[in-house]
């Protein structure tokens, strides 16, 4: 049989998840040219030709002519936005795969009072909550509870969106932050306060074209802001991959209880769930329980997945679209992998921006280690940073405690004023909670 032709493929997305997906797809034999949405990113720039269209859902169009223009055969859709937006609908021709779900589908992250309402449905273990549109009867119900809560924008927050208040002021705080000072935008025109479960918290990635599934290997990111689970939450300060957390009969408990149910729970709405599918999951005595389902690879977590995938990435992510997730050959390294987010001062409410970063160069050349682009851009050849998570620097390692290791000594040649990390990345000190 002949080798099969080979791709030009589109990535859309601009992040360090999205340039660990352009560092993965540069290696596949199957690629004939990688066109990415995120350009501005130096590291995905150095990767791939740049897209001279505006990446605008009200000029859907402009993009549909670039991609039948360059005869793009595989769209990977990194981040959330542009899913629920409808760009893996709007994008769709025949020849043409694309990676990640639908609108409809996308919605399980974008709506999460929709989601608790199809998991409760289908009788999916999920933390107790309800949903508001009132801010007064948000603060009302609040105030009312006796037990620790969690409160959450319903939309889109770019990972802010969840408070974890401490006390009465700290939650009729976060109320009127998220609904009547509207933080995060329309996001937050719903809330939901929901009962806070005590236990590890970890996620659960799998690949799936709405009836197989491929759960991913484990990962545990690091969602608080400070070292021992302290400060805020951010999108995520750190992960590592295979994580022991996880060990496999909670993995499959995962995937018969959570994932096969929710996907059932989907088609039943006449929705066929195609992409990464992730779950954020509390492990309770009484089994792990959902906090939220998101429908894209984690930030962080993508970058040690894609650190440790060893077979072709390009097989992976047709796989959905071309229903194959059974007969692929997906291949993982014996290797352990960490991540290290570099964050800005400021970083998760008002990092600053435009500060020169050193050492990238040096850090990256280090034995298994690549520094991914976050939140970076170059003025006038020097790169700066540009937003909050700005670096991810990615290590394997043979074990655990090595990878550890190389990402932290390639941490610290990197040097930026007002740099932010996590020195608990992979610890086992580091237990993260709600
Ligand atoms: N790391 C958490 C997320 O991607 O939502």
């Amino acid at each position: 049989m002949p080798p099969p032709k080979p791709l030009n493929v589109l990535l859309i997305g601009a992040g360090a998840r999205e340039h660990a997906l352009a560092a993965a797809i540069a290696r596949s034999p199957r690629l004939n040219t990688l066109f990415a949405t995120g350009t501005t990113n130096p590291g995905i720039a150095a990767l791939a030709s740049p897209v001279p269209v505006p990446i605008d859902i009200k000029q859907i169009y402009r993009l549909q002519q670039f991609c039948d223009a360059n005869t793009i055969d595989l769209i990977v859709i990194g981040p959330e936005d542009p899913l629920a937006q409808g760009y893996a609908d709007a994008l769709a021709a025949p020849n043409r795969l694309i990676f990640g779900p639908s609108a409809s589908a996308a919605r399980l992250e974008a709506d999460k009072a929709w989601s608790k309402k199809l998991m409760r449905a289908a009788a999916i273990p999920t933390a107790e909550g309800r949903a508001f549109t009132d801010p007064d009867a948000a603060d009302e119900y609040f105030t009312s509870r006796t037990e620790a809560q969690v409160i959450k924008a319903a939309g889109l927050a770019k990972g802010k969106g969840v408070i974890l208040p401490d006390t009465l002021e700290q939650g009729l705080d976060a109320i009127d932050r998220i609904m009547r000072r509207r933080e995060f935008a329309d996001a937050g025109k719903t809330l939901i306060i929901e009962e806070r479960i005590n236990g590890r918290e970890v996620s659960v990635l799998a690949i799936t074209d709405g009836a197989s599934i491929l759960v991913l290997p484990p990962c545990q990111d690091h969602k608080r802001l400070r070292d021992n689970d302290e400060g805020p939450n951010t999108g995520g300060m750190g992960a590592f991959c295979p994580a022991d957390t996880l060990d496999d009969d909670t993995m499959s408990r995962v995937e018969t209880d959570v994932l096969i149910p929710t996907l059932d729970a989907l088609r039943r709405e006449e929705i066929i769930y195609k992409g990464v599918i992730y779950a954020g999951l509390i492990l309770t005595p009484a089994g792990p329980k959902v906090l939220e389902f998101n429908c894209r690879f984690g930030d962080p977590e993508c970058q040690p997945l894609m650190a440790r995938l060893e077979s072709d990435v390009i097989d992976l992510l047709c796989a959905p679209a071309q229903g194959t997730l059974d007969e692929i050959d997906v291949r993982w390294s014996d290797k352990h992998a960490v991540c290290v987010v570099l964050a800005s001062e400021g970083y998760p409410a008002k990092p600053t921006t435009g500060i020169p970063i050193d050492g990238v160069e040096d850090a990256d050349a280090m034995d298994g280690v690549t520094v991914l682009h976050g939140a970076t851009k170059m003025v006038g050849g020097q790169l700066v940073t540009d937003g909050g998570r700005v670096l991810s620097v990615t290590a394997l390692g043979g074990t655990l405690a090595d990878a550890r290791e190389r990402a932290y000594t390639a941490a610290d040649k990197i040097k930026f004023q007002g740099k932010i990390y996590r020195t608990d990345i992979a610890s086992h000190t580091a237990a993260p909670t709600t």
